[in-house]
Protein backbone atom coordinates (compact mmCIF):
# COMPACT_ATOMS: atom_id res chain seq x y z
CA UNK A 1 0.00 0.00 0.00
CA UNK A 2 1.34 3.67 -0.95
CA UNK A 3 2.13 6.04 1.35
CA UNK A 4 -0.76 8.18 0.05
CA UNK A 5 -3.19 5.13 0.45
CA UNK A 6 -1.76 4.81 3.95
CA UNK A 7 -2.07 8.33 5.18
CA UNK A 8 -5.90 8.22 3.40
CA UNK A 9 -6.96 5.36 5.40
CA UNK A 10 -5.31 6.42 8.42
CA UNK A 11 -7.58 9.89 8.46
CA UNK A 12 -10.75 8.17 7.49
CA UNK A 13 -10.22 5.77 10.13
CA UNK A 14 -9.63 9.22 12.25
CA UNK A 15 -12.40 10.91 10.85
CA UNK A 16 -14.66 8.39 11.30
CA UNK A 17 -13.74 8.18 15.00
CA UNK A 18 -14.23 11.90 15.55
CA UNK A 19 -17.79 11.75 13.82
CA UNK A 20 -18.43 8.69 15.91
CA UNK A 21 -21.25 8.57 18.88
CA UNK A 22 -18.64 9.87 21.43
CA UNK A 23 -18.34 13.71 20.22
CA UNK A 24 -15.93 14.24 23.28
CA UNK A 25 -12.79 15.73 22.48
CA UNK A 26 -9.43 13.17 22.42
CA UNK A 27 -7.22 13.51 24.89
CA UNK A 28 -3.67 13.74 23.45
CA UNK A 29 -2.98 16.66 20.37
CA UNK A 30 -3.72 15.09 17.51
CA UNK A 31 -1.13 13.20 15.60
CA UNK A 32 -2.39 14.08 11.81
CA UNK A 33 -3.86 16.89 10.26
CA UNK A 34 -7.27 16.27 9.03
CA UNK A 35 -8.19 16.42 5.05
CA UNK A 36 -10.54 19.05 5.89
CA UNK A 37 -11.23 22.16 3.56
CA UNK A 38 -9.15 23.47 1.09
CA UNK A 39 -7.13 26.02 1.84
CA UNK A 40 -8.88 29.29 0.63
CA UNK A 41 -12.03 27.69 3.06
CA UNK A 42 -9.53 27.96 5.92
CA UNK A 43 -10.02 31.42 7.19
CA UNK A 44 -10.58 33.30 10.60
CA UNK A 45 -13.72 31.74 12.01
CA UNK A 46 -15.07 35.59 11.93
CA UNK A 47 -14.90 35.74 8.14
CA UNK A 48 -17.53 34.31 5.35
CA UNK A 49 -16.35 30.54 6.09
CA UNK A 50 -17.80 30.43 9.00
CA UNK A 51 -20.97 32.44 8.10
CA UNK A 52 -21.62 29.92 5.30
CA UNK A 53 -22.52 27.22 7.19
CA UNK A 54 -24.82 25.18 5.11
CA UNK A 55 -22.41 23.68 2.60
CA UNK A 56 -22.89 19.92 3.26
CA UNK A 57 -20.15 19.41 0.53
CA UNK A 58 -16.07 20.67 1.30
CA UNK A 59 -15.62 22.32 -1.82
CA UNK A 60 -19.38 23.90 -2.58
CA UNK A 61 -18.63 27.47 -3.47
CA UNK A 62 -19.91 30.29 -1.45
CA UNK A 63 -21.62 32.80 -2.84
CA UNK A 64 -20.89 36.40 -1.31
CA UNK A 65 -23.85 38.01 0.63
CA UNK A 66 -23.74 41.16 2.30
CA UNK A 67 -24.31 39.81 5.86
CA UNK A 68 -20.29 38.81 6.21
CA UNK A 69 -18.12 39.86 6.92
CA UNK A 70 -18.83 43.16 8.74
CA UNK A 71 -16.30 44.88 10.90
CA UNK A 72 -16.48 44.36 14.20
CA UNK A 73 -17.55 48.19 14.89
CA UNK A 74 -20.37 48.29 12.02
CA UNK A 75 -23.31 49.22 13.69
CA UNK A 76 -26.18 46.71 12.75
CA UNK A 77 -29.17 48.14 10.44
CA UNK A 78 -32.16 48.70 12.81
CA UNK A 79 -34.88 45.79 12.54
CA UNK A 80 -37.69 46.49 9.88
CA UNK A 81 -40.74 47.95 11.82
CA UNK A 82 -42.98 44.09 11.79
CA UNK A 83 -46.56 43.70 13.32
CA UNK A 84 -45.31 40.91 15.96
CA UNK A 85 -48.91 41.93 17.39
CA UNK A 86 -50.74 39.75 14.62
CA UNK A 87 -48.69 37.12 14.69
CA UNK A 88 -48.70 36.50 18.32
CA UNK A 89 -52.35 37.02 17.77
CA UNK A 90 -52.08 33.97 15.04
CA UNK A 91 -51.64 31.97 18.04
CA UNK A 92 -52.22 33.36 21.58
CA UNK A 93 -55.77 32.02 22.72
CA UNK A 94 -54.70 28.43 22.01
CA UNK A 95 -53.54 26.68 25.49
CA UNK A 96 -51.16 23.94 23.96
CA UNK A 97 -47.62 24.83 22.94
CA UNK A 98 -47.15 21.89 19.89
CA UNK A 99 -50.92 23.42 18.61
CA UNK A 100 -49.32 27.53 18.90
CA UNK A 101 -46.44 26.75 17.33
CA UNK A 102 -48.42 24.92 14.46
CA UNK A 103 -50.60 28.30 14.03
CA UNK A 104 -47.24 30.17 14.26
CA UNK A 105 -46.40 27.89 11.12
CA UNK A 106 -49.94 28.66 9.99
CA UNK A 107 -49.62 32.03 10.31
CA UNK A 108 -45.86 32.17 9.25
CA UNK A 109 -46.52 30.40 5.77
CA UNK A 110 -49.16 32.95 5.01
CA UNK A 111 -47.18 35.97 5.28
CA UNK A 112 -44.11 34.38 3.70
CA UNK A 113 -42.04 36.90 4.67
CA UNK A 114 -39.25 35.18 2.66
CA UNK A 115 -41.31 35.81 -0.58
CA UNK A 116 -39.77 39.37 -0.38
CA UNK A 117 -36.39 37.54 -0.96
CA UNK A 118 -36.73 33.91 -2.15
CA UNK A 119 -39.43 32.27 -3.83
CA UNK A 120 -37.22 29.27 -5.33
CA UNK A 121 -37.67 26.78 -2.62
CA UNK A 122 -39.46 23.45 -2.22
CA UNK A 123 -40.47 23.28 1.77
CA UNK A 124 -40.70 25.40 4.64
CA UNK A 125 -38.61 23.98 7.33
CA UNK A 126 -40.05 25.82 10.39
CA UNK A 127 -38.74 23.40 13.20
CA UNK A 128 -38.59 20.65 15.28
CA UNK A 129 -38.62 18.84 18.19
CA UNK A 130 -40.03 19.34 21.85
CA UNK A 131 -42.42 22.59 22.16
CA UNK A 132 -41.27 22.73 26.11
CA UNK A 133 -37.89 22.20 25.24
CA UNK A 134 -35.36 23.30 27.78
CA UNK A 135 -32.54 23.52 24.81
CA UNK A 136 -33.27 25.45 21.82
CA UNK A 137 -30.42 25.26 18.64
CA UNK A 138 -30.65 27.99 16.12
CA UNK A 139 -29.11 26.95 13.05
CA UNK A 140 -28.91 29.44 10.00
CA UNK A 141 -31.23 28.47 6.82
CA UNK A 142 -32.25 24.80 5.47
CA UNK A 143 -29.93 23.47 3.16
CA UNK A 144 -30.75 21.30 0.07
CA UNK A 145 -31.82 18.07 2.46
CA UNK A 146 -33.43 20.64 4.72
CA UNK A 147 -35.58 21.97 1.73
CA UNK A 148 -36.43 18.61 0.42
CA UNK A 149 -37.72 16.89 3.37
CA UNK A 150 -38.98 19.93 5.38
CA UNK A 151 -37.14 19.03 8.74
CA UNK A 152 -34.28 21.07 10.10
CA UNK A 153 -30.34 20.15 10.17
CA UNK A 154 -31.40 16.48 8.30
CA UNK A 155 -27.68 16.64 5.91
CA UNK A 156 -24.50 16.00 7.15
CA UNK A 157 -24.03 19.08 9.05
CA UNK A 158 -27.67 17.88 10.87
CA UNK A 159 -25.75 14.03 11.46
CA UNK A 160 -23.30 16.12 13.18
CA UNK A 161 -25.66 18.04 15.57
CA UNK A 162 -27.05 14.64 16.41
CA UNK A 163 -24.25 13.39 17.69
CA UNK A 164 -23.09 16.70 19.59
CA UNK A 165 -27.10 16.54 21.03
CA UNK A 166 -26.24 12.66 22.33
CA UNK A 167 -23.04 13.22 23.29
CA UNK A 168 -24.51 15.84 25.72
CA UNK A 169 -27.08 12.87 27.01
CA UNK A 170 -30.05 14.75 25.16
CA UNK A 171 -31.99 13.27 22.57
CA UNK A 172 -32.81 15.20 18.92
CA UNK A 173 -36.72 15.00 20.52
CA UNK A 174 -35.63 16.22 23.51
CA UNK A 175 -34.26 19.55 22.04
CA UNK A 176 -35.95 22.09 19.77
CA UNK A 177 -34.45 22.85 16.32
CA UNK A 178 -34.90 26.08 14.67
CA UNK A 179 -33.48 28.25 12.26
CA UNK A 180 -33.35 32.06 11.03
CA UNK A 181 -34.77 31.82 7.91
CA UNK A 182 -37.27 29.08 7.30
CA UNK A 183 -36.68 28.80 3.62
CA UNK A 184 -33.65 27.53 1.78
CA UNK A 185 -31.71 30.23 0.16
CA UNK A 186 -30.34 30.32 -3.79
CA UNK A 187 -27.10 28.73 -3.80
CA UNK A 188 -27.16 28.29 -0.14
CA UNK A 189 -26.10 31.74 0.37
CA UNK A 190 -25.34 33.15 3.85
CA UNK A 191 -28.88 34.42 4.90
CA UNK A 192 -28.37 38.82 4.48
CA UNK A 193 -29.37 41.17 7.29
CA UNK A 194 -32.12 42.29 5.92
CA UNK A 195 -33.48 38.40 4.99
CA UNK A 196 -32.77 37.46 8.76
CA UNK A 197 -34.61 40.58 10.68
CA UNK A 198 -37.88 39.68 7.89
CA UNK A 199 -38.09 36.45 9.82
CA UNK A 200 -36.71 37.12 12.91
CA UNK A 201 -40.31 38.18 14.85
CA UNK A 202 -41.60 34.13 13.82
CA UNK A 203 -38.11 33.25 15.13
CA UNK A 204 -38.99 35.37 18.26
CA UNK A 205 -42.14 33.96 18.67
CA UNK A 206 -41.17 30.34 18.36
CA UNK A 207 -38.76 31.31 21.07
CA UNK A 208 -41.28 32.33 23.08
CA UNK A 209 -43.88 29.51 22.86
CA UNK A 210 -40.96 26.92 23.47
CA UNK A 211 -39.44 29.09 26.00
CA UNK A 212 -36.23 27.35 26.91
CA UNK A 213 -33.86 27.67 29.34
CA UNK A 214 -31.03 27.76 27.14
CA UNK A 215 -30.18 28.79 23.25
CA UNK A 216 -27.09 27.73 20.90
CA UNK A 217 -26.67 29.81 18.55
CA UNK A 218 -25.08 27.58 15.61
CA UNK A 219 -22.64 30.14 13.69
CA UNK A 220 -22.82 33.85 13.09
CA UNK A 221 -26.31 34.40 11.21
CA UNK A 222 -28.44 33.48 14.39
CA UNK A 223 -25.62 34.63 16.46
CA UNK A 224 -25.67 38.52 15.42
CA UNK A 225 -29.59 38.21 14.96
CA UNK A 226 -30.35 37.14 18.84
CA UNK A 227 -27.52 39.16 20.18
CA UNK A 228 -27.30 42.01 17.38
CA UNK A 229 -23.44 42.25 17.51
CA UNK A 230 -21.01 42.09 14.45
CA UNK A 231 -18.57 40.08 16.97
CA UNK A 232 -16.80 37.20 15.32
CA UNK A 233 -17.38 33.61 16.74
CA UNK A 234 -14.03 33.56 18.72
CA UNK A 235 -15.27 36.85 20.75
CA UNK A 236 -18.50 35.30 21.61
CA UNK A 237 -18.72 31.67 22.02
CA UNK A 238 -17.31 30.09 25.49
CA UNK A 239 -20.10 32.13 27.29
CA UNK A 240 -23.20 32.81 28.18
CA UNK A 241 -25.08 35.94 26.93
CA UNK A 242 -28.38 37.28 28.94
CA UNK A 243 -30.96 36.79 26.25
CA UNK A 244 -33.37 38.99 25.06
CA UNK A 245 -31.43 41.91 24.53
CA UNK A 246 -32.48 45.11 22.41
CA UNK A 247 -33.67 45.61 19.79
CA UNK A 248 -35.99 42.27 21.45
CA UNK A 249 -35.74 43.64 25.13
CA UNK A 250 -39.13 44.67 25.82
CA UNK A 251 -40.60 41.71 23.41
CA UNK A 252 -41.83 40.47 26.89
CA UNK A 253 -39.83 37.36 25.96
CA UNK A 254 -38.15 35.30 29.28
CA UNK A 255 -34.59 35.28 30.66
CA UNK A 256 -32.71 32.98 28.53
CA UNK A 257 -28.97 31.97 29.00
CA UNK A 258 -27.49 32.10 24.93
CA UNK A 259 -24.25 30.45 24.22
CA UNK A 260 -22.93 30.76 20.51
CA UNK A 261 -21.09 27.84 19.15
CA UNK A 262 -19.63 27.10 16.01
CA UNK A 263 -22.05 25.66 13.31
CA UNK A 264 -21.57 21.64 13.07
CA UNK A 265 -21.03 22.44 8.85
CA UNK A 266 -18.28 25.00 9.70
CA UNK A 267 -16.90 22.07 12.38
CA UNK A 268 -16.93 19.56 9.06
CA UNK A 269 -15.13 21.92 7.07
CA UNK A 270 -12.14 22.66 9.87
CA UNK A 271 -12.30 19.60 11.56
CA UNK A 272 -9.43 20.55 13.43
CA UNK A 273 -8.94 19.33 17.38
CA UNK A 274 -8.83 22.44 18.80
CA UNK A 275 -12.31 23.81 17.38
CA UNK A 276 -14.07 20.39 18.63
CA UNK A 277 -12.71 21.12 21.52
CA UNK A 278 -14.52 24.78 21.81
CA UNK A 279 -17.76 23.20 20.60
CA UNK A 280 -17.78 20.53 23.40
CA UNK A 281 -16.51 23.45 26.00
CA UNK A 282 -19.36 25.58 25.16
CA UNK A 283 -21.70 22.23 25.38
CA UNK A 284 -20.71 21.32 28.29
CA UNK A 285 -21.14 24.96 29.80
CA UNK A 286 -24.63 24.40 28.70
CA UNK A 287 -24.83 20.69 30.22
CA UNK A 288 -24.33 22.09 33.49
CA UNK A 289 -26.19 25.65 33.13
CA UNK A 290 -29.27 22.77 32.45
CA UNK A 291 -28.94 20.72 35.60
CA UNK A 292 -27.88 18.22 33.81
CA UNK A 293 -24.97 15.55 34.55
CA UNK A 294 -22.26 15.60 32.25
CA UNK A 295 -22.36 12.22 30.22
N1 LIG B 1 -27.58 24.40 8.28
C1 LIG B 1 -28.41 25.18 9.00
O1 LIG B 1 -28.04 26.24 9.47
N2 LIG B 1 -29.64 24.73 9.18
C2 LIG B 1 -30.09 23.58 8.72
O2 LIG B 1 -31.25 23.25 8.96
C3 LIG B 1 -29.20 22.79 7.99
C4 LIG B 1 -27.95 23.21 7.77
Amino acid sequence: MSDHARKLLHQHAKTTQLLGVDFHPLGNPPQIQFAVAPQSQQQDQNTQTEHNSKSESFVEPKPVRDFAPTPASSPRPAMPTIDTASIRASYESLKDPQAKLDALKEKYTADAPHAAFNTNFTNIVFGEGSPTADLMFVGEAPGQQEDETGRPFVGRAGELLDKMIIAMGLSRESVYIANVLKTRPPNNATPTVNEAHLCAPYLIEQIRIISPKVIVTLGLPATHLLLATTQPMRSMRGQFHPFPSPPFADAGLPSIDLMPTYHPAFLLRAYTEDNRRKVWSDLTQVIERLGLSKP
